[in-house]
């Protein structure tokens, strides 16, 4: 049988307000984890979209005299500029609105209540209107009153007839789960976390509500409509194919990675694989809980107000810089402060200076010393080549882990000796004395930029296209000693400027 399809996912993103840093991060991670895959030769797929249904979307297009579809309409074409912009190569882009969506979720909430997993009751409790969700007495009560997700007051306590998930009923099944797939939950503090509030004790989860007019209605009860995490979480089954297209489906599921922000962690970690558990399917391999970017010590988000978009991040940088930023700043799952000062400081420190130098120096040499060809004679350097076995095998542990800062890290380690390299072997006096250890120096040298190109283009897929076309090399996993010999090295431009101050 093939490799099944590496299939990985962002979370889907509210369609009431305008995306920002916060969320490119999310989808960046994505898709630099999917180039990855496919640079190791895997067939990949990636899903985005949007989660387009609820009060809070409803009352968003209502305040601004918007028809609903039409408002999450906008939303859905700005989020996909986004994605070019950032060069985000997707492959599925779910809508909850659109019609194979719903049919998916109508088919597994009348599977789930035919078989006992639905069951309805009445329910009553405090209500977060702005998240849309209930919570318990509590929970309310720790927060001081407030809602623990958004920190709004509370001020309704709704009663409606509903339906509610048997998720107590998982509790056991979902513990036993965790403990045979250690990978699943990653990383460790998010894992602990989401233990201790199963270990606890679940509750059943109400999952529909009687007024919200904008969502999913129930099959056979048009006075409520589905509950719109309920909804949202099924964009992984609709937009792998479930069940309209079972074959590609086959290929893809289960997903081998759901990455998403540690507040929602607990609805990708319990009640998702819960729901799955219930429909019988194979449950994700890995859910990644992520950091949060911070200005001025709160979170970035809507109701914070400080947003930043990665357009404006982006007037004078190019979009790759902004990837490379989120994934170098800081390990993936802590949180981190934002700040434009420090990603001119990486540009800086980490591209242009040591990257940027390596690149011109090479291509200088080359040109001086040999028409702008690499020598048709030589071999690569033994400790360099030790160094690049080290650092491939380092990064591809690492970037298989997730740990995007770490595998930046090892690579720099190269970046590093190459620059030492050009130093100690001082290619300008072997030039002067006719050395023919020139030819390895720069055979070395030339093949360390097309492993760096490489290795860094899932990060910065432009601008290793540039880096490429500078060497005149194809992008692809390098192998360690690898060297192309009389080979003509175009350069071109320079690769990482010196920024202009505004
Ligand atoms: N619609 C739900 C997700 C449903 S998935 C089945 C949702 N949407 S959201 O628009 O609020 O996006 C939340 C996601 O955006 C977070 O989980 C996280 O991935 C990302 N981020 C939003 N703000 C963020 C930061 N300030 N920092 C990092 N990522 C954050 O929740």
């Amino acid at each position: 049988m093939r490799d099944k399809i590496y299939y990985i996912t962002t979370p889907i993103y509210y369609a009431n307000a305008p995306l920002h840093i916060g969320h490119a991060y999310s989808t960046v991670a994505v898709d630099v984890a999917k180039r990855w895959q496919a640079l190791k030769g895997r067939e990949t797929f990636m899903l985005t979209g949007m989660d387009e249904h609820g009060e809070k979307i409803y009352q968003s297009a209502e305040k601004s005299q918007v028809k609903p579809q039409d408002w999450v309409d906008r939303y859905a074409e700005d989020a996909k500029k986004l994605w070019s912009f950032m060069n985000v190569s997707y492959d599925g882009f779910v809508r909850t609105t659109d019609n194979c969506h719903k049919k998916t979720v109508e088919e597994v909430f009348k599977k789930l209540l035919a078989q006992g997993d639905i069951y309805s009751a009445d329910y009553e409790g405090p209500y977060c209107v702005s998240c849309e969700t209930f919570f318990t007495e509590q929970q309310v009560k720790d927060a001081v009153g407030c809602c623990p997700d958004c920190g709004k007051k509370i001020t309704e306590i709704k009663k409606e007839s509903a339906l509610f998930f048997r998720l107590s009923s998982y509790g056991e099944k979902l513990l036993n789960f965790y403990k045979a797939n250690p990978d699943f939950l990653q990383p460790t503090a998010a894992a602990n976390k989401t233990i201790d509030t199963v270990t606890r004790g679940l509750k059943d989860l109400c999952v529909t509500r009687e007024k919200v007019k904008w969502g999913i209605s129930v099959p056979g009860d048009p006075s409520k409509t589905i509950y719109v995490w309920f909804d949202a979480l099924i964009n992984y089954l609709s937009g792998a194919g479930f069940p309209h297209d079972m074959e590609r489906f086959r290929k893809l599921w289960p997903a081998d990675c759901h990455i998403v922000g540690k507040e929602i962690y607990y609805f990708h970690t319990v009640i998702w694989p819960a729901m799955l558990m219930a429909l019988d399917l194979p449950l994700p391999k890995k859910v990644y809980g992520h950091g949060w970017w911070t200005l001025r010590n709160d979170k970035i988000s809507k109701s914070t107000g400080n947003i930043v978009t990665p357009y404006e991040v982006c007037e004078q940088l190019h979009p790759d810089i902004l990837r490379f930023f989120f994934l170098r700043e800081m390990p993936f799952g802590t949180d981190g402060a934002f700040s434009l000062v420090r990603i001119e400081e990486r540009y800086v420190a980490d591209l242009a200076n040591p990257l940027g130098n390596l690149f011109k120096r090479t291509e200088v040499m080359l040109s001086k010393y040999f028409g702008g060809k690499t020598p048709s004679d030589g071999s690569f350097d033994g400790e360099i080549l030790q160094k690049q076995k080290e650092v491939l095998l380092k990064f591809s542990s690492l970037m298989d882990e997730l740990q995007f800062h770490g595998a930046l890290n090892s690579l720099w380690e190269l970046v590093d000796a190459a620059n030492r390299f050009i130093e100690e072997k001082k290619p300008w006096v072997l030039y002067k004395e006719k050395s023919p250890r020139l030819n390895d120096v720069m055979l070395t040298l030339e093949g360390c930029l097309e492993f760096c190109t490489g290795l860094l283009s899932p990060f910065m897929p432009v601008k290793c296209a540039e880096m490429a076309s500078h060497l005149d090399c194809e992008i692809k996993m390098p192998e360690p000693g690898a060297i192309r010999k009389g080979q003509l090295i175009p350069g071109g431009e320079i690769l990482f400027p010196a920024l202009v101050k505004k």
